[in-house]
């Protein structure tokens, strides 16, 4: 019988995540099916009840959805555990297992896709909200030498700082305007692109040498990504961790990994 899963979120018309899905079940010759699936805002829990009472295998999870999803996963992953959030479910008969794949497509995107390495770098990280959360100990795992997470509102990254205390050595905090660059690496987790926004950072923050990357992704360069090419940055947005991210989570399903490149050239042809 061919497996099924599905992206839970609402909106969700317009997810890349069955065509992604699709073509790595291709790639690799699995039998599955992929759909959307539209929760009501006050209905995700019903929803997922309905899924696996309907025999479905896994499902990945998007806004608004991922902290509801770890607070219902009857077990998580450390990596959805520091992140706060679950974007990939797996209903293995014996409850619902929640992991967060989001942070570790980031970092495949700027290590394989991007071939930059975090080794012994710094890394600027702008906002300390869900998509920050979920970044930070993957970034960690990299082994940078020193991250920096830069917030409007300071407070709330000296927050997430303190549920990271074991790694307090490697992290800092900082507003944005006194931010102290050059970095490696600049990682746009702040939603701010969505009001066409850009975090009011020092231009110091770009060096030659420096890669920025907008986790947000549309059909053209957020202000974001215009902003830190007009500095010389080399750019990149968020559409390699979404295919990365969703790799990672049918590796979780289905045990092969598929691969990444040619997903990522066919969804940006089409973007
Ligand atoms: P997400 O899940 O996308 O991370 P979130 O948890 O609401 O959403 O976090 C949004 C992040 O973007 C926060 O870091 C927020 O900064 P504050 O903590 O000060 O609210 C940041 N953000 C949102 N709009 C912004 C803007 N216009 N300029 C700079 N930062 C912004």
């Amino acid at each position: 019988m061919t497996d099924r899963y599905c992206v839970i979120g609402n909106p969700i018309a317009h997810s890349k995540s069955p065509r992604i899905h699709g073509q790595y079940a291709a790639e690799l010759g699995e039998d599955i099916q992929y759909e959307q699936c539209l929760a009501p805002l006050d209905g995700f829990a019903a929803t997922v009840a309905r899924l696996v009472s309907e025999g479905y295998k896994g499902a990945n999870v998007t806004v608004p959805f991922k902290l509801e999803a770890a607070r219902l996963a009857t077990r998580l992953t450390a990596r959805a555990q520091a992140a706060g959030a679950v974007n990939t479910l797996v209903f293995d008969g014996d409850g619902i297992v929640g992991d967060n794949t989001d942070g570790v497509g980031l970092v495949a995107d700027i290590v394989r896709n991007a071939g930059v390495s975090l080794t012994d770098k710094r890394v600027l990280l702008l906002g300390a909200g869900g998509a920050a959360r979920g970044a930070l100990l993957p970034l960690l795992d990299a082994g940078p030498r020193q991250i920096v997470i830069a917030n409007r509102t300071l407070a709330t990254a000296e927050a997430l700082v303190a549920e990271f205390a074991d790694h307090a050595a490697r992290l800092a905090v900082s507003g944005f305007a006194d931010v102290e660059g050059p970095f490696d690496v600049i990682i746009n987790a702040t939603s701010a692109s969505l009001d066409a926004a850009v975090p009011p950072v020092p231009a110091s923050v770009f060096g030659p040498d420096t890669l920025a990357l907008d986790m947000m992704y549309g059909n053209k360069p957020t202000v974001f990504m215009d902003f830190a090419a007009g500095h010389g940055a080399a750019v990149r947005d968020g559409l390699g961790m979404l295919v990365e991210q969703a790799a990672e989570a049918f590796a979780l399903w289905r045990g092969k990994r598929p691969g990444t490149a040619h997903v990522l050239a066919s969804m940006r042809q089409s973007q």
